[in-house]
Order: structure tokens, then sequence, then C-alpha cells
């Protein structure tokens, strides 16, 4: 079988502060990172994304672009500073009219939005009474998540809550490598507690909210994490990171609690966050609809006493690596989607993003040639085929991403984008994978 359900999503993904520019103070309150990235010395190439692809004034060319591929789905997210400049109270009327002409013209094409809330631009006033290890920053997002509720959810049906809740709070409060830049294992464990907690906060919001009648659910980027050798100690180390990385934010999330050997070893390291009587049932209480995936790639695990947690990443040889250093596997996404279908009875599942970036040649004859780009593709969209021939509810897919833009740490370097980015001029150009895409949507299946 290589055809598509009839009512399969083909669509692409992008992020606020990663593609739309119009950072100035007339447009938008300052995030995290905007602070993140003129602190100087923290993206790789010295970059910021004050202009980004300037999509907030070039997003009708882009819709057109999407009309062209013949997109599904969009998937974006609303920047919260764009919104409520200072995380709550006033809000920018310019902001919220973009984001109504931008949904409205997409609806118009046909392509149908889906909206992220959170995608890691926390206000800069917000993170300057706490961030996220603040628990009233929780509370913050469930009102600003209702406010947009009511602004759009006339014509939005399908809402997303967070994000990665674990790479923002792994690459931004463990590693320091992402905005806020900290480097704490407890204000990190509890950044990601209130995360969760606003994340049930908003679920409930949506319910009562004046059209509550679309799907709510959270974006998880999942990875198989297998053990770097048969060792008891290997093993136990991968189990930790599978812990660490997929467990500590499936099982709240769809069980309503923490997993018990993670708990024991956060105790152990002193790092458990503060959960309050009520934080797990307030979850439990507030079922998803549905389940997005991230996947890009698999962690291979050992134990290891010098690191922080006991486990740390082995990074074989000789395996393909892409420039950001990720070790495509797509077989490992069969493996996530038969987990989450098993073991957590997730109701249904997004692809919410998938790709590969390569540090493409600026364009100047022809097309960029990215066969790289359209075989990995090409071997995720498969294993959906098989997942869903398994009756596995997987209903759409999101290419990471529509345009090369800002890719967070590594500034402009990589390029995700099936249409390229000129970050000078913005123009933007078709790379093959456009043309292949179109046709894949197209025809509804692989050929
Ligand atoms: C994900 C992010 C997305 C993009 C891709 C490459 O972790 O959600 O914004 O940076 O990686």
């Amino acid at each position: 079988m290589n055809q598509f359900p009839k009512n399969f999503v083909f669509g692409a993904a992008t992020a606020a502060y990663q593609i739309e520019g119009a950072s100035d103070l007339s447009l938008r309150g300052p995030s995290i990172w905007d602070t993140f990235t003129h602190r100087g010395g923290t993206i790789k190439d010295g970059t910021t994304g004050d202009s980004a692809c300037d999509h907030y004034h070039r997003y009708r060319e882009d819709v057109h672009h999407m009309a062209g591929i013949g997109l599904g789905g969009y998937r974006f997210s609303l920047s919260w500073p764009r919104i409520l400049p200072d995380g709550t109270g006033f809000s920018n009327q310019a902001g919220i009219d973009f984001y109504d002409r931008l949904i409205d013209l997409l609806l118009e094409q046909g392509i149908v939005p889906y909206v992220t809330l959170y995608h890691w631009d926390l206000p800069q006033a917000l993170q300057d009474k706490g961030g996220w290890a603040n628990r009233d920053t929780a509370r913050y997002f469930a009102d600003y998540a209702a406010k947009a509720f009511t602004l759009y959810g006339d014509r939005i049906r399908h809402w997303v809550t967070f994000n990665e809740p674990w790479v923002a709070t792994t690459y931004g409060c463990i590693e320091g490598i992402h905005a806020p830049g900290i480097q704490d294992l407890s204000y990190a464990f509890q950044s990601a507690h209130n995360m969760l907690l606003g994340h049930a906060m908003a679920v409930s919001a949506y319910r009562d909210s004046p059209s509550p009648q679309g799907e709510i659910g959270i974006v998880l980027n999942l990875h198989p994490c297998h053990s770097a050798s048969e060792s008891e100690k290997d093993q136990l180390a991968a189990t930790y990171h599978d812990g660490f990385l997929n467990r500590w934010f499936l099982d709240p999330v769809f069980k309503g609690e923490y997993p018990e050997d993670m708990m024991r070893l956060y105790e152990e390291k002193g790092c458990m966050p503060e959960v309050l009587e009520g934080d797990l049932s307030l979850l439990k209480d507030n079922p998803v609809d549905f389940l997005g995936i991230n996947y890009y790639f698999r962690f291979i695990v050992q134990h290891d006493d010098a690191a922080p947690l006991g486990f740390s990443e082995v990074k074989p040889t000789g395996d393909q690596v892409t420039i950001c250093g990720w070790r495509p596997y797509p077989e490992g996404l069969l493996e996530i989607l038969e987990r989450v279908h098993h073991s957590y009875r997730v109701p249904k599942i997004l692809i919410t993003e998938n790709g590969i970036a390569h540090q493409e040649q600026p364009h100047v004859h022809g097309q960029i040639e990215d066969d790289y780009r359209i075989d990995y593709i090409a071997a995720h969209l498969e294993v959906c085929l098989r997942a869903i021939a398994k009756g596995i509810l997987v209903s759409g897919y999101f290419i990471w991403s529509l345009l090369d833009n800002f890719e967070w740490a590594d500034g402009y370097i990589p390029r995700y984008g099936l249409i390229h980015t000129d970050h000078t001029t913005f123009i933007r150009s078709w790379k093959k994978s456009a043309y292949w895409y179109r046709d894949v949507i197209e025809r509804r299946g692989l050929s």
C-alpha cells in the first residue's frame, strides 16, 4: 500500500520566532529569545531572529507558496509577546490583527491552520518574574491561551499547547544552549512541571471557551533510547534516559502520574520539582484529543558516572550525521508510534515535525537539488503508511520546515526548508523537494 487515507493531512510547520521577524518593539514585546540572541556568543553564526524570514510582512507570499505545494495543513505558532507584550495585561492590537489576517488567508486558500500556543518565546517580562520555574507562569500561560481561544477559536479547530517541553527545559535550563540560557537541574525540572501544569490549565480553558468544537493536544519530541551495549548498567542508563526524555512527559499527560523510577532518581539527585496536591489530577482530568510527535532521531545511551543524572549519549562513528549532529533513523518512528499507540492509548496522532537540514549553498543558479531531503521524508512517510496499515491512528504529517529559517542556537546555518530563503533579500525559491512534495500530495501517496 502506498496510498494515504483520504483524510490524511499533508502539511508543513514553522514557529513564530524562527520566521516572523518584525521584532520592533512597536510590533511586539521582547521574548527570552531576543535577550538570549542579543547577549552575544550564544548563536553559532552570531545572528538573531530580528528579521528571520520577514514572514510578518511576507505572509501573503508564503501562503501563496503553501497553496502552490498543495498543503492541506499549516502548523505555526503564535508569538505570545506579539499578542501580550508583557505576557499578561495589555494586548497589542496590531499583533492580534496580524494573526487574524494570516488565519483568514489560510482558510480562504483551503489550508487548515494548526496553532501552537508556545514555541519557546516566553515574554521577557515573565522571565524577569522567574520564568517557567515560577508557578504563576502556568496561570499567565492559561490566561493567554484563553485569550487566543476567544480571539481565534471561531476559525481554529486544531490547537497545540506546548512545543517540546523537554527541549525547552533541557536545552534552555540544563545545558543553557537555548534561551533563557540557565544551567540548573532543579530550575529545569520545576519549569517542566509548570509547563505541564500550564498545559492542563489551557486544555481546561479550551473546554470552557466560547468555541470548544475543535481539538487540543500537546507536541512532544520523542526518541527511541537504545542501550550502547548489553551491559546491565548501560541498559538501565537507557531506561533512565527514556524516562527523562519520553516518559516524564507522556506519563503525566496520558496517565496523570510521573514515572516512579524517575521520581526516585530525581529525589536522589535533589532535583525533584515541587508538585502540589491536585497538580497531577488536573492533568488526568484534562485529557488531550491528540498527540503531536516531533520525530528526528534516536539516542544511544551509556552509563556515565560523570554525567549529572548518571547517563550520557554515545555517538557511534560511521553513522550518517546531519549538520545538527543528528542521526536519522526512520525505523525509530515506527517504534515510537507503536509504543504510544499500545502503552498510552493515544486517541489520535499527528507527526507535527520531521525533516532534515544541510548547509545548502546560497541559491544562485537553478534550484537546490536536495535529494537527501526527499529520501529522508519519503522514508518517514513510508513508516507512517506501515503504521497506518497496523491500525495506528496517524492522521497527518507536517514537514519541518516550510522555509529555511532561524534554527535557534545554530542560527541560519542549517537549512530545513522545502523553500530556500535568502536571508538578505528574503527571496524564496522552491527546492527540488518542494516540487516532489507537491506531487506526493497530488497523488496522495509515494510513487
Ligand atoms: C525542533 C523544534 C523546531 C526546529 C526543529 C529542527 O526541536 O521544535 O523549532 O528547530 O527542531
